[in-house]
């Protein structure tokens, strides 16, 4: 089971007890964050703690101890033997517990604080060969930009493309590609790299952030600009990007094989760029 942080404490993961009447059991009422360990640091914790913070703030969650999330993530490295090994940190901070009410805890209660972490083993083949995945219409609320628990229609959705044997599906907007159940898209249209702009229809990603300062820094031209379903033809290539994946490209897109099938020179070059800087942080 493991060490896991719980309000406050470090402790073994079977000893935590969370109220049945926690708001993020009843409503789904929290927030969480996902971030990336490489053998030796995490992966651009300042903006997951930027939007951590900014997360809490858009749904008036009060967690005034959020600046210790760096320490005691790396607490849990330490205590989960992890420091030489590929690992994820989940944080998750809900509203608290109090009597089911659709208002707020008044007065204010604490909010219940979880975070665990696991060591895995990046699928480094999917990087190689690009996946499949399905388009679909984008069922989720209007504020995806907020990190929130509430992902029903995440789970939903990617659940089908798991059974249709695809490895993500895609949100579609009112005729607009938005992004994945849990990554973000990019696009190549001659030689053009182009993203969903932040919006509350999707979730800024920090991986996003980073590939398009690495593609902006290699003089790679990049549009933040919503695309339109119905030109799927004029795509050469396609990616996704999330925090466990990195850049994974994408090889068909809502039954479209793009391009040659295989992985694009432009989505190769972004996700070596990002792989060597890696390389690079890890010394
Ligand atoms: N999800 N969009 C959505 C809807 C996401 O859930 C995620 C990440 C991203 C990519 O964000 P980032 O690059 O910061 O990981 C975009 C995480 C990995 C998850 O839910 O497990």
């Amino acid at each position: 089971m493991g060490t896991a942080y719980f309000n406050g404490k470090l402790l073994p993961k079977d000893e935590i007890k969370i109220s049945p009447d926690d708001r993020g059991f009843l409503f789904a009422d929290g927030i969480y964050e996902v971030v990336r360990w490489y053998e030796g640091f995490f992966y651009d914790m300042s903006s997951h703690m930027t939007r951590l913070k900014r997360s809490l703030r858009e749904l008036r969650i009060n967690w005034p101890e959020a600046d210790s999330f760096p320490i005691f993530a790396y607490d849990l490295i330490k205590l989960n033997k992890l420091e030489n090994q590929p690992a994820m940190v989940y944080l998750q901070v809900t509203r608290g517990a109090a009597r089911r009410s659709h208002s707020f805890p008044s007065p204010e209660v604490p909010p219940t604080v979880y975070a665990c972490a696991w060591g895995f083993v990046p699928d480094s083949q999917l990087k190689e060969t690009g996946i499949k995945v399905m388009l679909k219409e984008d069922i989720r609320w209007s504020r995806c930009d907020i990190k929130s628990v509430a992902l029903l229609p995440n789970t939903m959705s990617f659940q089908e493309a798991h059974e249709n044997g695809l490895k993500e599906c895609i949100f579609v907007r009112n005729g607009f590609i938005t992004e994945g159940s849990h990554s973000n898209i990019f696009f190549v249209i001659d030689g053009t790299l182009f993203t969903h702009p932040e919006s509350n229809h999707v979730l800024s990603g920090i991986t996003r952030k980073n590939i398009i300062r690495i593609a902006e820094d290699s003089g790679i031209k990049i549009r933040e600009e919503a695309l339109q379903e119905n030109r799927i033809r004029l795509i050469q290539e396609v990616f996704i990007t999330n925090t466990s994946a990195e850049v994974t490209p994408v090889t068909e897109l809502g039954g479209n094989t793009l391009g040659e099938g295989v992985p694009g020179p432009v989505t190769r070059f972004i996700r070596d760029k990002f792989d060597n800087e890696i390389k690079a942080l890890k010394g």
